[in-house]
């Protein structure tokens, strides 16, 4: 059965959830599965915003056919080739031969390469600057290249003042009953928004800034993400928490501890880290990265303005659940954040030398003099120690 919800009066969310994806991406853990949000514009031409996940398929299909209530679809929007967006492309364009597809001249062999059909024949080219005019209808178009893929365009409907923003302003999670975010749930809502942000779009900040400055020239009052809700009310909210994750500026002053350890150790240097740095009146968090995959300490040394890596040596290297977390700091773009390093061995210890250089290649970040080594267990000699970084990694520049 369809389960359709209008948006405003000519724009229909035809997207779904897919509850029992637990793994986004093949990489993410989502415990509440994902929504793969689609929108149809109806009026005289009817135009659908992007297609959906292969997971949802029938759903969406279905969804599409009952938005449509008989009339014909003239065009579908792609706004990227990604497949949790574009899956289900060919599905819509065999089953509604007379749809046309607005999209980056750029998606054009990205589109042949995924199902091998050119659609050369069916383009109607999205170009930035000449706005798409069909009677009632009139899209203008953005490029926003690398937010995330190269090709993205994010569409304005100028009638109706809706902005589709691709993958952007989106979130983990499925949609619970409402498609529409209710401001007032922010705060529980942002941890997942932050996550999503940073470990799918986060590196390209300075292409999420130009897209911003870009989009400001839009009178909105509808953001339309890709998943995670709509925004109105409050919009205000994503748009600070994204001025935020794209400039790489700390929401909290405090540390985000990285812990990996075998036997819990190096475990409770962490611990006794983070109660240092609260007592010395920052904030802290431990990700044991054991039990936390490393997304969420992608996130946390987002939101932080300091990041220790408290990690154990283990034959030779990193304890391997640390180390796939630094690697994807910095992979993920961490910059212009206060770093330190607490490792611990029992012969020799080179954990923190390999963090050091893992370190070293990310912008505006330095390993503090004050880190230090653990001989396998702490002792009372290293209290001072800790008690001495945790003050120096809230301490103002
Ligand atoms: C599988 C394994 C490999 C280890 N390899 C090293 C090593 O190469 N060099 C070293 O100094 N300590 C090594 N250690 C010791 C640890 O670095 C650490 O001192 C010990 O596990 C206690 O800390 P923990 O309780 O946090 O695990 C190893 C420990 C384990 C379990
Ligand atoms: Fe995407
Ligand atoms: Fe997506």
């Amino acid at each position: 059965m369809h389960n359709i919800r209008n948006v405003t009066g000519r724009v229909i969310y035809v997207g779904g959830n897919d509850r029992r994806c637990q793994i986004f991406e093949g990489k993410y853990p989502v415990s509440s599965g994902m929504a793969y949000n689609s929108y149809l514009i109806k009026g005289e031409v009817n135009i659908l915003v992007d297609t959906a996940d292969a997971s949802i398929a029938g759903l969406f299909l279905e969804n599409v056919q009952a938005a449509l209530n008989g009339d014909s679809l003239n065009y579908v929007v792609v706004q990227h080739m990604e497949p949790d967006h574009s899956a289900t492309l060919m599905s819509i364009l065999s089953k509604y031969p007379e749809a046309k597809v607005i999209t980056s001249p750029k998606s054009v062999p990205m589109i042949k390469q995924f199902f091998g059909n050119d659609i050369s024949g069916r383009l109607v080219p999205a170009v930035e600057g000449e706005p798409f005019e069909a009677p009632g209808v009139t899209l203008d178009f953005i490029n926003a290249p690398m937010v995330h893929w190269p090709e993205v365009i994010m569409t304005y409907f100028r009638e109706e003042k809706v902005f589709f923003s691709a993958d952007a302003f989106g979130s983990f999670g499925a949609l619970e009953g409402r498609i529409v975010m209710d401001p007032s749930v922010y705060d529980t809502y942002v941890d997942e928004a932050r996550r999503y942000y940073t470990n799918i779009v986060g590196k390209y900040g300075a292409q999420v800034q130009m897209a911003l400055k870009k989009a400001s020239a839009f009178d909105i009052e509808w953001i339309a993400p890709l998943h995670g809700y709509i925004w109105k009310d409050g919009k205000e909210l994503i748009l600070d928490s994204y001025g935020k994750w794209s400039t790489f500026t700390p929401e909290v002053k405090g540390v985000c501890i990285i812990a990996g350890s075998v036997y819990g150790n190096t475990l409770q240097a962490a611990e006794i880290l983070a109660a240092e740095v609260c007592a010395a009146g920052g904030d802290a968090v431990v990700i044991d990265t054991s039990v936390k995959h490393w997304s969420y300490a992608v996130a946390c040394a987002y939101k932080y303005s300091a990041f220790a890596i408290v990690a154990a040596t283990n034959d030779g290297g990193i304890f391997a659940p640390a180390e796939h977390a630094v690697r994807a700091l910095a992979a993920h773009g961490v910059k212009g954040r206060k770093a330190a390093y607490i490792d611990n061995g029992t012969w020799a210890a080179v954990a923190g030398k390999q963090i050091t250089d893992i370190i070293s290649g990310m912008k505006d970040v330095s390993v503090s003099e004050n880190s230090f080594s653990i001989k396998s267990s702490l002792t009372a000699d290293d209290l001072p120690k800790i008690r001495a970084l945790a003050a120096e990694m809230i301490s103002d520049p």
